[in-house]
């Protein structure tokens, strides 16, 4: 499947999509964690990409993410948790990722990172922290195709979702009906619901999913069916 393809997929998936994080799971079977969650109808992973600066965390860059590439039709999405992503943005495209998620923190005014991931083809994300105000990104809901919402601040798995940004979720709903708004961090199925609920169209889970004993897929759909179990699904 061409990245084109990929794309059109992950455009289609019905809400709320499922984004498996790659950060709690088993890194020496990639290629298998891969095959997995694709036989259980994921369309896109979300790769936390940790530098150790803008994160007291470090994980993986481009040359795994290359590694990976030919063994999965999933649309990779890179959660840039890095200082100066403006540096790197050519290295994520070339090593195959579909859209690249930038933290507003990170880069203040993201004009020319949009300009650049636009020219580049790929799909462009923003994310903000908890404590970062909805108005630091406004300006650009126009130019991106994802808002990522952190429920945690950046930098681990396993942690507990922040109920503060609740009215965030919704105030980004009230204020663009149409654009994906994912939200990233302590997602469970007994708070999925809610964050659908309150506007959410992707569900970053990672614990929830390689944490579970019953396996990546059982996990994957015993979200979605608490995902779904709300009258109101955007998207
Ligand atoms: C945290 C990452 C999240 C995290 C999600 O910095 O951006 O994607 O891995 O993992 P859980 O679902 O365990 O909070
Ligand atoms: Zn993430």
């Amino acid at each position: 499947m061409n990245a084109e393809d990929r794309r059109r997929r992950f455009v289609a998936a019905p809400a709320p999509v499922v984004l498996p994080s790659l950060l709690g799971c088993d890194f020496a079977r990639m290629a298998d964690v891969l095959r997995t969650l694709e036989n259980a109808d994921v369309v896109a992973v979300h790769l936390d990409v940790m530098d150790g600066h803008f994160v007291p965390n470090l994980t993986y860059g481009p040359p795994l993410i290359a590694a990976w590439r030919p063994y999965s039709n999933l649309v990779f999405d890179a959660h840039l948790m890095i200082a100066e992503p403006r540096r790197y943005l050519d290295a994520f495209l070339e090593a195959g990722c579909d859209q690249i998620t930038i933290h507003i923190e990170a880069v203040g005014q993201p004009q020319d990172l949009i300009h650049a991931l636009r020219a580049a083809g790929a799909r462009v994300g923003i994310a903000l922290n908890p404590p970062t105000p909805l108005e630091a990104i406004t300006p650009h809901l126009d130019a991106i195709d994802q808002v990522l919402i952190m429920s945690v601040m950046p930098g681990f798995g396993g942690q507990s979702f922040d109920p503060t940004v609740r009215p965030k979720i919704r105030a980004l709903r009230a204020l663009r009906p149409q654009i994906e708004i994912a939200v990233d961090g302590g997602i469970k199925p007994s708070n999925a619901a809610q964050v659908v609920q309150d506007g959410a169209t992707h569900l970053v889970v990672g614990s929830a999913i390689f944490g579970d004993p019953q396996g990546p897929a059982a996990a994957i759909s015993q979200i979605r069916q608490a995902a779904r179990a709300t009258g109101e699904i955007h998207g």
